[in-house]
């Protein structure tokens, strides 16, 4: 099957785009790094590895990811702008596969309101960009910015002047999640059958999900003749979200019959890519998620339990293992050799560098000494946790808390600051503001706490913690992640790394001229 084919769907993902578009979603280049990795492994067709214009730090990574990408085409967004093109091609340079994604708003309140443009001056503008990025690329994608609001005579000449500029992707967002499935087709149907040269491009959607409906929209535009969709990982994305990559890709398997087109994606990805990417953005996922939630697959009712038992068809549409959810089961123990570890990293998509693996290691051993059933689930928890750059300023030693409800809780925490290690004491209102207050002490700073999250990585009172720590400071947001067994030493591991997190952007944060 080629991407060819007619019945072929791209998935084109925007998770690090439109999906860090999230509240508190912001995340660092390793981060960014590693979600691009993980959806170059799960089969994607283009990952919109950012806005090259928009900061220093997006064209970093979308050179970065066009860098390293194997197989997924590496894009940027840009708005029509010469500059803005310039940079989504500058920075998508090195990849092998690469394409520039450039948008202008075309319904009648965004032209006037916020563009405060005519449609002449956006529909001249329209050509002009894409015929200036088809100069630079070879591969451009056009989008009609709240295009299930725009006109439809309008949007029948802006897209037929895209196609005419070059460009071989027309993307008609749903920008505010106002469409409905119906009206989507017909929007879409209606692009097929009035604009003269559409057949010279691929229609794509992209949608959000205000009303709840950005999934259904989606489908119901490839039964229209979209053979695109932009989705993002665990829905994430601007307010309610976009499409939900994972349900999309499902409903296509699952219901194959009705919606005949197939994706490349290796479903048997998902969870794992599911999980780093809440990990990494501190977005839970909710238990109740279609495809990826705690309980997607899980039986409750008596009935539903003996059904499933006799017949699994009973009561689940789609089987476990086929989006990489298999049963918790014991894959090291105490034991275990650092082949043995080393090989079982590999299974789970984690190909370690020597000091890295040396660590990881360590810290298994550490970990198979408190708790006796090693899960898969524990090795993700662990690695993710230990991956650092190694120049952090700040690192953990230990701690001692002080809790109950007699109280006042205390904290005794050692970190090694700047390679000195210093200690202190502090009272707080609880262990876990304890814990920070302690921190706060031995490493003044002004970041205010955002989020504080924590979720059992497995069952058992013996499971680990995982915490989700984000921190904002002049508008700079981070997230921090920690596990252990114990959770305020998870607690304060996850503000840790917050906190380094912080300091690198700090740093960084000194605007080059192109983005100031
Ligand atoms: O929602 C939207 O309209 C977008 C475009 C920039 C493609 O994200
Ligand atoms: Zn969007």
């Amino acid at each position: 099957m080629t991407t060819n084919d007619s019945n072929r769907v791209l998935i084109f993902d925007t998770t690090l785009r439109d999906g860090e578009q999230s509240p508190g979603a912001a995340m660092n280049l390793d981060e960014k790094i590693r979600i691009a990795e993980a959806l170059d492994d799960l089969g994607v067709d283009v990952i919109e590895a950012g806005f090259a214009v928009s900061s220093r730090g997006d064209f970093e990574a979308v050179n970065a990811i066009a860098k390293r990408t194997k197989h997924a085409t590496v894009c940027s967004l840009s708005r029509s702008a010469r500059a803005d093109i310039d940079a989504a091609s500058e920075a998508t340079k090195p990849a092998k596969r690469r394409r520039i994604h450039t948008f202008i708003a075309t319904s009648p309140l965004h032209m006037k309101v916020k563009l405060r443009m005519t449609p002449e001056e956006v529909y001249d503008a329209v050509i002009d960009s894409v015929s200036y990025a088809r100069r630079l690329c070879d591969d451009v994608e056009w989008s009609c910015e709240d295009g299930t609001r725009t006109d439809h005579d309008f949007l029948c000449r802006v897209v037929e002047a895209a196609i005419k500029s070059g460009a071989s992707t027309i993307n008609i967002p749903d920008t505010v999640g106002y469409t409905i499935p119906s009206e989507y087709f017909d929007l879409i149907s209606m692009l097929r059958n009035r604009v003269p040269n559409i057949d010279k491009a691929r229609l794509s959607t992209h949608c959000h999900n205000d009303l709840g409906l950005a999934v259904a929209n989606s489908l119901t535009a490839v039964a229209a003749g979209a053979r695109q969709v932009e989705c993002t990982v665990n829905g994430i994305g601007e307010r309610a979200g976009n499409a939900a990559l994972e349900e999309i890709v499902m409903a296509l398997r699952t219901r194959h019959d009705a919606i005949p087109y197939k994706t490349g994606v290796k479903t048997e990805n998902i969870v794992k890519t599911s999980r780093l990417v809440a990990a990494i953005t501190g977005m839970a996922v909710q238990n109740n998620k279609a495809i990826v939630g705690a309980n997607a697959f899980a039986h409750e009712s008596g009935i539903h339990q003996d059904g499933v038992l006799k017949n699994a068809a009973t009561y689940e549409i789609m089987t476990p293992e086929s989006v990489g959810l298999s049963q918790s089961k014991i894959v090291l123990g105490k034991l275990s050799g650092k082949h043995a570890f080393k090989k079982k990293l590999e299974d789970l998509g984690y190909a370690l560098g020597d000091n890295a693996l040396k660590d990881s290691f360590r810290r298994f051993k550490d970990l198979a000494d408190k708790k006796r059933d090693i899960f898969d689930e524990d090795l993700i928890a662990l690695v993710d946790d230990g991956i650092q750059s190694g120049n952090e300023r700040v690192k953990f030693v230990s701690l001692e808390i002080v809790c109950g409800s007699r109280g006042p809780q205390k904290a005794d925490l050692e970190l090694d600051i700047d390679g000195a290690v210093k200690r202190t004491q502090a009272h707080g209102d609880g262990p876990v503001d304890a814990a920070f207050k302690a921190i706060k002490d031995l490493f003044p700073h002004t970041a205010t706490l955002k989020l504080f999250q924590v979720h059992a990585v497995t069952e058992g009172t013996d499971a680990q913690a995982e915490v989700t720590v984000r921190l904002e400071e002049n508008g700079r947001t981070v997230n921090g992640q920690g596990a252990d067994t114990d959770t305020l030493v998870a607690a304060t591991r996850a503000y840790i790394n917050a906190l380094n997190k912080l300091l690198v952007k700090r740093e960084k944060s000194a605007p080059a001229a192109l983005w100031a």
